[in-house]
């Protein structure tokens, strides 16, 4: 993968999303369709990942943060699971060194514990390996699952015999080193979050398209990101506080 400079949204826009968080959907169906193993897809879903993070890294994203296994997707067939397993650890030995030239700093959000001795090694030394890169943080979301993570953090906060609050919980999740996600997309076609992001998609703009992810294309990016443009982000405030002009009395 080579970046390119960062350049302006399509739409003119100035500021493209900061963090963009992505439920890679869609996998299994890409392959059904042309009479393919499931396992397939998911390969052909590593492909469009790595063009989705060249292509953010194109538009000045800083955060891209991706799900690529929850917690309940072991409930998948054995084998499934295990190929999966697999081509994580394939992708890694392929990617890291193509991503520490770019400057990519890759972290894992997930239970560690349920993985393989193999497989959290594995893990630990990608995020070594990346440790320096200071261009883009890629967030893999692997054995994840958005209530694990509060309870662990509350549990970890509890066992520190610290005050559970808003900021210390936000500190404690395992994604508090990056800001929360701005624009939270969802390939696939379903209208769910599916135990993503729980507590940071909390003001997220949504986006859901019917694109499965390994048809996900830079200009299904783009359109997502001039979509996320032309939103009004109020955060409680009404309309007139973001755009500056008084209420008119009536
Ligand atoms: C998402 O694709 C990837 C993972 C959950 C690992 P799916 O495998 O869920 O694809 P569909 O939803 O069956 O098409
Ligand atoms: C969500 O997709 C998890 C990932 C993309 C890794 P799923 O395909 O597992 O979600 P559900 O089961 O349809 O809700
Ligand atoms: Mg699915």
């Amino acid at each position: 993968m080579t970046l390119n400079a960062p350049r302006s949204t399509p739409n003119g826009a100035s500021h493209p999303p900061q963090h963009i968080a992505i439920v890679m959907d869609g996998n299994g169906r890409w392959a059904r369709r042309r009479f393919l193993p499931r396992l397939a897809g998911h390969k052909q879903g590593v492909e469009s990942l790595r063009r989705c993070l060249k292509a953010c890294a194109a538009r000045g994203v800083a955060v891209l943060t991706v799900f690529a296994f929850s917690s309940e997707n072991w409930n998948r067939p054995q084998d499934e699971v295990s190929g999966l397993m697999e081509l994580m650890g394939k992708a890694l030995l392929r990617e890291v060194p193509q991503l520490v030239e770019d400057g990519v700093r890759l972290f894992f959000i997930g239970e560690r514990g349920g993985l393989s001795a193999g497989m959290r090694d594995a893990l630990a030394q990608a995020e070594a390996a990346t440790a320096q890169g200071a261009r883009m943080v890629l967030n893999v979301c692997f054995n994840y699952g958005g209530r694990w993570d509060i309870a662990q953090a509350a549990a970890a906060l509890a066992a520190r015999g610290e005050a559970i609050t808003e900021a210390s919980l936000h500190g404690a999740m395992a994604m508090g080193h990056v800001p929360d996600p701005d624009l939270l997309i969802r390939t696939g076609g379903e209208l769910r979050i599916s135990n993503f992001l729980l507590w940071q998609a909390a003001y997220a703009e949504l986006y859901f398209t019917d694109a499965l992810w390994p048809d996900f294309d830079e200009a299904a990016l783009d359109a997502a990101i001039a979509d996320f443009a032309a939103r009004e982000r109020r955060f409680g405030r009404t309309s007139e506080q973001v755009v500056g002009v008084e209420p008119s009395t009536c």
